[in-house]
């Protein structure tokens, strides 16, 4: 799957951007605050309904207008699909092929998206919530009934916190433990299996770029050799304490060690970016063998961290992917690229996209 026509307007600084990327590798490079990240918030809110940079989608549509607009053409083999979205402050208008839709996973399955930005290392460093998001993408990718589960265990979660904060009787309370308990199950099961199928591409990658390879470590969010069903029963009177539930599956968490050592507490900045790329790349990898879905990897400032030769390396390694790959600098020097290798160059200046090849 490629973009194969890109158009936006009024995303931040971006103004009448009409491209053809290329199928492969496409260099987006411009001075600073030229609009190349910009470029690429544009192609997230194709794929998420949402900035990665904001929630507040009134800070990307660009001072004194009063929406944004996407639109992108997709080549998914013989299958042509066209994406657009319009977002002002109060209304988000979602078209696939034309015809208006509600949901944002509509999107989401038409676009897969891995981004790898300069922030990356806060995927090691902050809490568990952003490794359950990167784990639950694969997973949401690859099983199908995934994401049934997981919007009836948050429903369930909800109305059952809600009851612990409004102090109802034990009964209504654990009335919701086993819809909560058969959801969990589902998920879990979903998880650890992804997590199976991932860890022998992840190894790989991340022996190919940084040379060692991590241990990992999924905790299912209760004790391991327990029933959530007890778990849940047994800690009835500090979730009503603390007015919320304790336990289960939104309170996983994926640890990666080096040796036996948390990775955020032994690796370098350039070797964190680096392992954090691997595991995108096991994930974009794993999804096309699993599913034969190809994605786009969208790359913001590569050179940032990285010496010349890494930056080859990691090159190399996105494009034997065969995903779509846009990937941004300061300027196009920074990356060696072979001229055999099949690609665009785009020059962006003060909210303008030019393709330089053409
Ligand atoms: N809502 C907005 N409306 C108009 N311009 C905006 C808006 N939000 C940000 N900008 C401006 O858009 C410009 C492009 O920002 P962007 O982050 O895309 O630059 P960049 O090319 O990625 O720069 P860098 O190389 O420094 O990362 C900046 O000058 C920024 O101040
Ligand atoms: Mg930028």
């Amino acid at each position: 799957m490629s973009i194969t026509l890109l158009r936006a307007d009024q995303v931040r600084n971006l103004q009448g951007v009409d491209i053809q990327p290329h199928p492969q590798l496409n260099i987006i490079y411009g001075e600073n605050a030229s609009g190349k990240t910009s470029l690429l918030e544009a192609i997230h809110l194709l794929s998420t309904a949402r900035s990665f940079r904001t929630h507040r989608i009134q800070h990307v549509i660009q001072h004194e207008k009063d929406k944004l607009t996407v639109f992108a053409r997709l080549q998914n083999g013989p299958h042509a699909h066209q994406l657009g979205i319009e977002r002002s402050r109060r209304k988000t208008e979602i078209r696939v092929d034309s015809e208006t839709v509600q949901l944002t996973s509509v999107l989401t399955r038409h676009l897969p998206l891995q981004l790898i930005t300069p922030q990356v290392s806060s995927l090691l460093e902050q809490g568990p919530k952003m490794r359950r998001r990167f784990l639950d993408w694969g997973v949401f990718h690859v099983k199908h009934d995934y994401l049934n589960n997981w919007r009836v265990f948050h429903r369930v979660l909800q109305q059952r916190n809600a009851a612990l904060r409004q102090h109802q009787p034990n009964s209504q309370i654990t009335a919701w433990n086993k819809a909560l308990v058969d959801a969990a199950t589902v998920i879990t099961r979903c998880r650890q299996e992804y997590l199976s199928g991932l860890l022998p591409i992840l190894q790989n990658y991340s022996q190919q770029l940084i040379q060692q390879q991590p241990e990992l470590g999924y905790q299912q969010g209760w004790p391991e050799e327990e029933a959530l069903e007890k778990v849940l029963s047994e800690s009835l009177m500090r979730d009503r304490e603390r007015g919320h539930t304790q336990y289960g599956p939104h309170r996983a968490e994926l640890v990666f060690k080096f040796n036996g050592i948390p990775a955020q507490e032994v690796l370098s900045r350039g070797q964190t970016k680096l392992f954090i790329s691997a595991m995108q790349l096991a994930q974009v990898s794993h999804l096309a063998r699993e599913t034969g879905t190809q994605c786009v990897i969208m790359i913001d400032d590569l050179a940032a961290e990285l010496d010349r030769n890494k930056r080859k390396a990691l090159l190399d390694l996105l494009l034997g992917t065969r995903a779509q790959v846009f990937i941004t600098l300061t300027e196009p020097g920074l990356l060696d690229i072979d001229p055999a290798q099949g690609h665009k160059m785009f020059h962006v200046e003060q909210g303008q996209v030019v393709d330089r090849m053409a």
